[in-house]
C-alpha cells in the first residue's frame, strides 16, 4: 500500500487543468447499456472508479478501448445482469447499472451496497422509483432481483430527498418505457444535465433539463451516443481551496465556474479574491491582506446543488482551521461524513462535533503542523491533503487508495502548483 508524503508551507501558485467529471463519467459510462452499438466518450478521468466501471461492463459484456480521454465503449453484446457484490462493495456507483439493464434486458440484479464510511446511504428512492415504473423488485441473498415484463410503464416519481444517482438511475429506467414518466423533486446536480444531454443525442425526449422536474417521454430504441464529460467541478474546488490554504495565487482551468456557485461565494467572504474567466477561476489573497495570518471564519451548511456541495465539505473545513475565530460547518446530506476532524485534530486543528455540526475555532495561518494521519474516504483524504500542505513540517497520510478513487494524476498536479509531495510504499 502507498502513503502520500507532504513536505508543508509551500505557497501553491500557478495554474492547474482540470479533468473530467467523475461523478458524471460514472452515468454516462452506465448509459452505455442502453443502446447496442460502440459510444464515444471524451475526457473522461482515468481513475481507480472509472477503471472499476469498466469492469463492471466487461462482466455484463460490453467491450471497451481507451485512448488517452476518449473511451470507446461497444455495448452490442450485453449477457449478464448482475452487479457483484465484490464490485459494488468497493463502488457504490455500481448501483447505476439498474435502471439501464431493465431498460434494456428486463432483468437487473445488484448487490445491496450496504452502509459506507460517510453514511447508510440505502437505495429504497432507487428501488421505490423503478416500482412505479412496474418494476418488481425482491431482496435476497443481499442481492435486489429486478424484473419487468416487457417495457417499464411511465410514471410519476417523488422522491423524499433529492437522489443523486437515483435521479440518473430513474433516468435510464425511464427513456425506454412506454408512455410518459415525470421526476418530482428530482437532483438537480451539473452531472445530471451531462447525462440527459447524453440521452437526448442518443435519441431520448427529456423535457426541463437543470431542474428539479424532469419529464421523459419513453422512446422505444436509442443510438449510440458521442458524448464529452463535463469538468469535476469537485478537483476544481478542491485545488482553490488548496492553493487559499497555503496563502498562494493561481488559477484552476478547463473548468465550469458557474457548477461552483456557492463555494466560490464561500471563499470570498473568507476574503479571497475570486477570478470568474468562461473556463477558469483565478484565485489569491487580496493586496492588502497579503502578509496577515488569518482568512475570516465562515459558516457552511451542505445541500442539494446549487447549495453548497457535501463533497467539498471536508476541504472546506481544513480551510476554515487557519481562520480568524469561529465557524459552524453543517452536513445535511450524510450523517457520518466527520471522519476527517480527528485527522485534522492530529495536526493541530481545534474542532467540536456536534451532531451534524462541527464547530471549528480559527487558528490562523500557522496553526497546524504536519503529522500523520490516515485518509478515510475520497473527500476527507483531500481534505488531509489541503491541511498537510498548509500545515509546517512533514504529513505522511496513509491509506491513500481513496484518493486515487477521484482524483486524477494528484502528486503531477499538485508538483505542478510548486507543492513538495510524493508517495512512498508504507
Ligand atoms: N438517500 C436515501 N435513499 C436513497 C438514496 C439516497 O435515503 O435511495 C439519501 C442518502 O442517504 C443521502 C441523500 O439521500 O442522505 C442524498 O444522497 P444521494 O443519493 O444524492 O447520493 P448518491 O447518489 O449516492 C452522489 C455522489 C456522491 C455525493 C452525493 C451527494 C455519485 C457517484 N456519487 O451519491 O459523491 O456525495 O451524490 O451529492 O454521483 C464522492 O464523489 O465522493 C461522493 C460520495
Amino acid at each position: 500500500m502507498e502513503k502520500l508524503l507532504v513536505e508543508g508551507g509551500i505557497p501553491l501558485q500557478g495554474e492547474v487543468r482540470i479533468s473530467g467529471a467523475k461523478n458524471a463519467a460514472l452515468p454516462l459510462m452506465a448509459a452505455t447499456l442502453l443502446s447496442p452499438g460502440v459510444h464515444t466518450l471524451r475526457n473522461v478521468p482515468d481513475l481507480r472508479d472509472t477503471r472499476t466501471f469498466l469492469r463492471l461492463l466487461a462482466h455484463l459484456g460490453a467491450r471497451s478501448e481507451r485512448c488517452d480521454d476518449v473511451l470507446r465503449i461497444d455495448s452490442s453484446a450485453i449477457v449478464g445482469v448482475e452487479a457483484p457484490y465484490n464490485l459494488v462493495k468497493t463502488m457504490r456507483a455500481s448501483v447505476l447499472v439498474l435502471g439501464p439493464l431493465l431498460a434494456r434486458l428486463g432483468r437487473a440484479k445488484v448487490s445491496l451496497p450496504g452502509g459506507c464510511a460517510i453514511g447508510a446511504r440505502p437505495i429504497n428512492f432507487h428501488i421505490m422509483g423503478l416500482e412505479r415504473l412496474g418494476v418488481s423488485c425482491t431482496l435476497e441473498g443481499g442481492y435486489v432481483d429486478a424484473r419487468c415484463n416487457g417495457r417499464m410503464r411511465g410514471n410519476v416519481v417523488y422522491f423524499d430527498i433529492p437522489s443523486v444517482t437515483g435521479t440518473e438511475n430513474l433516468l435510464m429506467a425511464a427513456v425506454l418505457a412506454e408512455g410518459t414518466t415525470v421526476l418530482k423533486n428530482a437532483a438537480r446536480e451539473p452531472e445530471i444535465g451531462n447525462l440527459v444531454d447524453m440521452l437526448n443525442g442518443m435519441g431520448a425526449r427529456i423535457e426541463g433539463r437543470d431542474s428539479d422536474c424532469l419529464t421523459i417521454h419513453g422512446v422505444e430504441a436509442l443510438r449510440p451516443a458521442d458524448c464529452t464529460i463535463i469538468p469535476d467541478r469537485i478537483e476544481a474546488g478542491t485545488y482553490l481551496i488548496a492553493i487559499a490554504a497555503t496563502g498562494g495565487c493561481g488559477r484552476v482551468v478547463g473548468c465550469n465556474p458557474r457548477h461552483l456557485p456557492s463555494l466560490l461565494e464561500k471563499l470570498r467572504c473568507a476574503g479571497l479574491v475570486i477570478e470568474e474567466g468562461g473556463d477558469s477561476i483565478g484565485i489569491s489573497w487580496p493586496e492588502e491582506r497579503r502578509g496577515e495570518p488569518f482568512l475570516s471564519s465562515v459558516d457552511i451548511k451542505t445541500m442539494p446543488y446549487p447549495g453548497y456541495p457535501t463533497d467539498l465539505q471536508a476541504q472546506f473545513m481544513a480551510l476554515m482551521t487557519l481562520g480568524r475565530e469561529l465557524c459552524v460547518i453543517t452536513e445535511t446530506i450524510f450523517e457520518n461524513r466527520f471522519m476527517h476532524v480527528a485527522e485534522l485534530q492530529r495536526m493541530g486543528a481545534s474542532i467540536r462535533v456536534d451532531g451534524h455540526s462541527a464547530v471549528v475555532s480559527g487558528r490562523g495561518m500557522h496553526g497546524l503542523s504536519g503529522a500523520p494521519v490516515m485518509a478515510t474516504d475520497l473527500r476527507a483524504s483531500s481534505s488531509l491533503v489541503i491541511a498537510a500542505l498548509a500545515a509546517s513540517g512533514r504529513s505522511e497520510i496513509s491509506r491513500i487508495y481513496h484518493l486515487e478513487r477521484g482524483y486524477e494524476k494528484l502528486v503531477e498536479k499538485l508538483s505542478g502548483l510548486g507543492a513538495r509531495v510524493w508517495k512512498e510504499e508504507e
